[in-house]
């Protein structure tokens, strides 16, 4: 067995050479950590071209006997999930090992009676509530594969995601409270549901009290379907790689792909990376501010933490409420240790002032982090200066959806730190940066397309349903690579910074999106001919989205059509998908075999423009020039 955490960084150098000489018996060693049903017959076999990756090959095990039923003797009454709610009047909740374990078996148990068996998917479609946890390992305990769909997705997205999954059964709450808002969410399960023909059940989470239409036959309370189901439930014997769970996320074309992640690998991975990115000690409380809507609540709120028998914080509300104090008063309230949050929270708690901050102490924090997108020199300073008091190490980590698991990051207090950059590898991460052409860049300081040479256990196994896809998007663009889709650079000294996507997705508060999904949903309004959608810089959201858009007659009123294609996008895929400035044009800059450049948007977006480019390739440039003459 090999020990997973890392204590220095002369450790996590000799870690790293190990784990590239020979990384079967590396993680064959920190695997050993887990208890299996039976052990793999081989570590690893895998190639990047069909692909196809098999991590601990003839395994047996089930992933919620390592986050539970392990620590029941040991650890049986120590705090796993503490929840806040919205509300800070209202009390916490707190489940400790055995009760999660009890809550978990319980529902396991009522998604069984209601006729969920292995390999079934399950839709859960829910706030921040402690059910959510119960029910994504309640899913993982019976082998039924988990699809969470963050809970500000419209009708239309959630049903598109339900279809693709062909989910036999959804959970959801009569609706949730953000900040002052109530929001609802059954009624937009039951608008989705009109369009799924593959869900037979509804299980309800009664969170505000409502009084909801219930769909005879179809919808069941979540309190009456685990009445007398309390008891035991055995842990379903799972393959290495059966799958776990499905995550949607947007990519450059087409509609959002469901990312598929395996049994083993998972675990294995998720365990290790938290363990040695945040350092976590017995005592510890942990706390990420993510949505388990988003794989960073996947894995650093609910799989690595448990897996560690860690105590792990789970927010109901938002940072501004009841003011931007809030992260902070929480962090006091429970000696928050670790604690996790994304670029866009700092720097809109940066912009409501430092008396947020000093009026709470913060001493309990070593080690705070950053995820999702790239974090700008100013926002690292703030949250390295004031939030944690010039002490605490910033772990910047890098990773995404696909790759499961942290994959750049400092570790701990002890890597070397440099503000906007990731850092160093993670032991088993072999990042490159490569050319156009695809030849890998040795020099320092030098931009290239960031890309990995070999498989680590967390890496997509394939995306649902469309495996064709998954080779297309992440293994085509450079023979034997991963594609990542970001740019990159790398110092002298070897660590990397993030630059941000090269591809056409945007990134807004650390949440994905493509162009093209966008620009379909902009479509769906009647007098919409034509659309383009392009990032360009916000001070606190990372990006925001500009769209140009091409409309079959004059509009008469232009607040009035951008009204209504903001709601036609809220419609299609969610608030959070808002196109913050709509310019009406009369056409969109096309090269002469119809593809638009996008250069020249993104351009003009950002408002520099001084210098398209090179133009002589369009259509028509006139168009360029009233694109100029009357940008936002
Ligand atoms: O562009 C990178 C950016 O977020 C993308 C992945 O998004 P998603 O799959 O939603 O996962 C987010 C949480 C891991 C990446 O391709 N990104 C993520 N983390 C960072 C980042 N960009 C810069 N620095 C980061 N730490």
């Amino acid at each position: 067995m090999k020990k997973i955490q890392i204590n220095s960084f002369e450790d996590y150098r000799q870690q790293y050479q190990e784990s590239i000489n020979n990384p079967e018996e590396f993680w064959g060693g920190i695997a050993e950590n887990f208890n299996w049903h039976k052990k793999w017959d081989q570590v690893l076999d895998w190639n990047f071209d069909e692909p196809k990756v098999e991590w601990f090959k003839g395994a047996r095990l089930n992933i919620t006997e390592n986050m539970l039923d392990r620590h029941l003797n040991t650890l049986g009454d120590k705090k796993a999930i503490i929840w806040e709610p919205n509300e800070p009047g209202h009390s916490p909740k707190t489940y400790t090992y055995q009760e999660l374990y009890d809550a978990v078996c319980e529902f396991a148990n009522a998604l069984k009676s209601q006729g969920v068996q292995k390999g079934d998917r399950v839709c859960l479609y829910l706030p921040m509530i402690p059910q959510l946890a119960i029910a994504v390992l309640a899913c993982a305990r019976i082998g039924a594969i988990h699809s969470v769909v963050f809970a500000g997705f419209s009708a239309s997205a959630l049903a598109d995601r339900i279809q693709d999954a062909e989910a036999k059964m959804v959970i959801t709450s009569d609706g949730l409270r953000r900040g002052v808002k109530e929001v609802p969410l059954k009624s937009v399960v039951d608008e989705a549901l009109e369009n799924c023909s593959s869900v037979e059940r509804v299980i309800v989470f009664s969170c505000l009290n409502w009084n909801i239409d219930m769909q005879e036959k179809r919808d069941i309370w979540w309190n009456d379907a685990i009445r007398n189901q309390a008891g035991p439930c055995p842990a379903t014997s799972m393959d290495a790689e059966d799958m776990l769970f499905i995550l949607y996320t947007s990519g450059s074309t087409g509609k959002p792909k469901g990312v598929v992640h395996s049994c083993a690998g998972y675990m294995v991975y998720t365990a290790y990376s938290f363990q040695n990115v945040y350092q976590y000690q017995p005592e510890d409380i942990y706390w990420c501010t993510a949505d388990i809507g988003w794989i960073t609540g996947h894995s650093y709120i609910l799989y690595g933490p448990l897996l560690s028998g860690a105590t792990s914080i789970m927010f109901e509300g938002i940072p501004t409420y009841p003011d931007a104090g809030r992260f902070w008063e929480i962090v006091a309230k429970y000696k928050v240790n670790q604690f996790l949050t994304a670029p866009t929270a700092i720097r809109s708690l940066m912009g409501a002032g430092d008396e947020h901050v000093e009026k709470h102490d913060l001493s309990s924090l070593k080690v705070i982090g950053s995820v999702g997108e790239p974090i700008n020199a100013e926002a690292w300073h703030w949250y390295h200066d004031k939030v944690g008091r010039g002490q605490c190490a910033v772990v910047d980590n890098w990773w995404q959806t696909e790759t499961g698991g942290i994959m750049i990051s400092g570790l701990g207090n002890f890597s070397p730190q440099k503000p906007t950059y990731a850092g160093y590898p993670l032991p088993g991460i072999q990042p490159v940066l490569l050319n156009q052409d695809g030849t890998e860049i040795e020099e320092a300081d030098v931009e290239g397309y960031l890309c990995i040479k070999a498989p680590w256990p967390s890496i997509l196994r394939t995306t649902y349903g469309d495996h064709e896809r998954c080779r297309v998007t992440y293994f085509s663009h450079y023979k034997g690579y991963y594609f990542t889709g970001d740019g990159a650079k790398r110092d002298a000294d070897g660590m990397f910074r993030i630059i941000g996507r090269i591809d056409d997705v945007i990134n807004v508060s650390g949440h994905r999106f493509g162009t093209a999904e966008i620009e379909n949903a902009i479509n769906e309004h009647e007098q919409v001919v034509e659309s383009a959608v392009v990032g360009y810089p916000h001070p606190i959201k990372g990006q925001s989205i500009y769209a140009f858009v091409v409309c079959d007659d004059e509009i008469p009123e232009e607040e009035k059509a951008r009204i209504e294609i903001k709601e036609v996008v809220a419609k299609q895929i969610g608030k959070i998908a808002l196109p913050e400035k709509i310019q009406f044009v009369s056409g969109l800059p096309k090269t002469r075999s119809g593809k638009i450049m996008r250069r020249i948007l993104r351009k003009v977006a950002e408002g520099d423009v001084s210098s398209l480019g090179d133009t002589s390739t369009l259509l028509d440039p006139a168009v360029v020039d009233e694109i100029v003459q009357k940008a936002l």
